[in-house]
């Protein structure tokens, strides 16, 4: 049998890493981990729970405490399923407020880390790459220009952005980027041995089909050592 791979795809929002890792988990029979819905379902909790989405230690605890789950397309929370609830733009903001927190942080990357330890996962966030698995065996970096991330989203039914309109979409998207390259704990930034994909005008079959090529390589590699 091959070497179950750790694969970290990290990149800003609409840049196509759900699509592409989750296509990529299924075609390698991995498991597909989105880190931004951990970060989403915290935040759910957060307001639920009538916590100050600023109150770090409270957060943070909360955090610890928290039972989250994620697999086979569902997210939930202390057992709350919250798989649709945690895509709307109150969450977008929320979330982007509670990756700030670096306490937040440090235990989402531990459960992250306990999720991937033994290989055979498709890891998509932030900082995949370059905190949560740094020895990733397989790093990648997606782009898109900001009019193609604001057009997926604003086509995409998960998010309720086609509510919004795309103008509005394109808004809180860069508000977004800024709040996740501005952060001064894993702000958003990439790996220096990630391969960067731009995916603007590029079939999300072909930059898969570039993906496996890479995780392909990488399987024969280890087979050869
Ligand atoms: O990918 P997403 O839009 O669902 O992520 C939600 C928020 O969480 C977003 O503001 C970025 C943040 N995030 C993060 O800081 N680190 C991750 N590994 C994943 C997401």
């Amino acid at each position: 049998m091959s070497k179950r791979l750790i694969i970290a795809i990290d990149g800003p929002s609409g840049a196509g890493k759900g699509t592409i890792a989750r296509t990529l988990a299924g075609t390698l029979g991995y498991r597909h981990v989105d880190t931004g819905a951990m970060y989403r379902a915290i935040a759910w909790k957060t307001i639920e729970d009538g916590v100050p989405l600023d109150d770090e230690s409270a957060v943070a605890e909360l955090a610890r405490r928290a039972d989250v789950r994620i697999g086979g397309g569902i997210v939930s929370i202390d057992g709350c399923d919250v798989t649709r609830a945690i895509r709307t733009p109150e969450m977008d903001a929320a979330a982007a407020s509670v990756a700030r927190l670096p306490r937040v942080r440090e235990v989402l990357v531990a459960l992250q880390r306990r999720m991937g330890r033994n290989g055979g996962v498709v890891m998509e966030g932030r900082d995949i790459g370059t905190v949560v698995f740094p020895g990733a065996d397989v790093k990648i970096f997606l782009d898109a220009s900001p009019e193609e991330r604001a057009r997926r989203r604003a086509s995409d039914p998960a998010h309720s952005g086609n509510r919004v309109g795309q103008a509005a979409v394109a808004r809180a998207i860069e508000a977004r980027d800024r709040l996740d390259t501005t952060r001064t704990v894993s702000p958003l930034v990439i790996a220096a041995d990630a391969v960067l994909i731009d995916t603007t005008g590029i079939p999300i079959d072909r930059v898969v089909d570039k993906v496996m090529t890479l995780v392909r390589e990488r399987i024969e590699a280890y087979r050869s050592l």
